[in-house]
């Protein structure tokens, strides 16, 4: 199957939603500027450095929607359920602003989420090590990625600043 087409998941266990993972598509983008709803949230999502209050122009620039290869995870009746990024960095697959929709957590779509990302993301990259920053008091996600499989190792470049946001690596999911 070409990388770039989207696919379907088989039926979810805790779902009758069919997810696919797609092309994050700018007609997604005020739903998704909805998922934030104060500047903490927003930060420990995008960064320290995501613009608060923001508009859709300081969005779009601050989510590197135009430069980063970005994706989300759309049920078959249109419902967008998930955004994340997927590029290279420092030799390895690595995710940026993973999201879940608020009303679609703790359903497992992030965790269906992240092993699609990683599939067409290391096949892309021709790596198999996977790398993602995690805010220190985010419990949530920080629990989900030591689940998948993810730890806590310290960023390979010590001159980047890493916003005290932990680095977390994987070689394998865990199933
Ligand atoms: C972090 C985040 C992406 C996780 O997404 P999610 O869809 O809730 O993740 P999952 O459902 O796969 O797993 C998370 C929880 O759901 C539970 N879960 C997993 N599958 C489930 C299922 N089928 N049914 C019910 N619960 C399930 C997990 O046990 C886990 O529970 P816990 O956190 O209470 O221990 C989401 O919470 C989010 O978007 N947060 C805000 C943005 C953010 O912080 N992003 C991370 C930046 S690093």
């Amino acid at each position: 199957m070409p990388r770039h087409t989207a696919r379907f998941f088989p039926s979810e266990q805790t779902s009758a939603r069919r997810m696919k993972l797609q092309r994050f598509h700018e007609s997604h983008l005020p739903e998704l500027m909805t998922w934030f709803p104060d500047e903490t949230a927003l930060k420990t999502w995008g960064g320290p450095e995501f613009r608060f209050p923001f508009t859709a122009t300081t969005f779009r620039e601050d989510a590197k929607l135009a430069s980063l290869p970005t994706w989300a995870l759309v049920a078959d009746d249109g419902a967008f359920a998930a955004f994340g990024q997927c590029y290279i960095r420092v030799g390895r697959c690595h995710f940026g602003r993973l999201a879940v929709s608020p009303s679609l957590r703790g359903r497992g779509h992030g965790t269906t989420f992240i092993r699609e990302l990683a599939r067409w993301g290391t096949a892309e990259f021709g790596v198999d090590s996977l790398s993602l920053f995690v805010s220190p008091g985010n419990v949530r996600a920080r629990d989900l990625y030591h689940r998948l499989g993810f730890s806590e190792l310290p960023y390979p470049d010590p001159s980047f600043a890493t916003h005290s946001f932990i680095y977390m690596v994987a070689t394998k999911l865990a199933q």
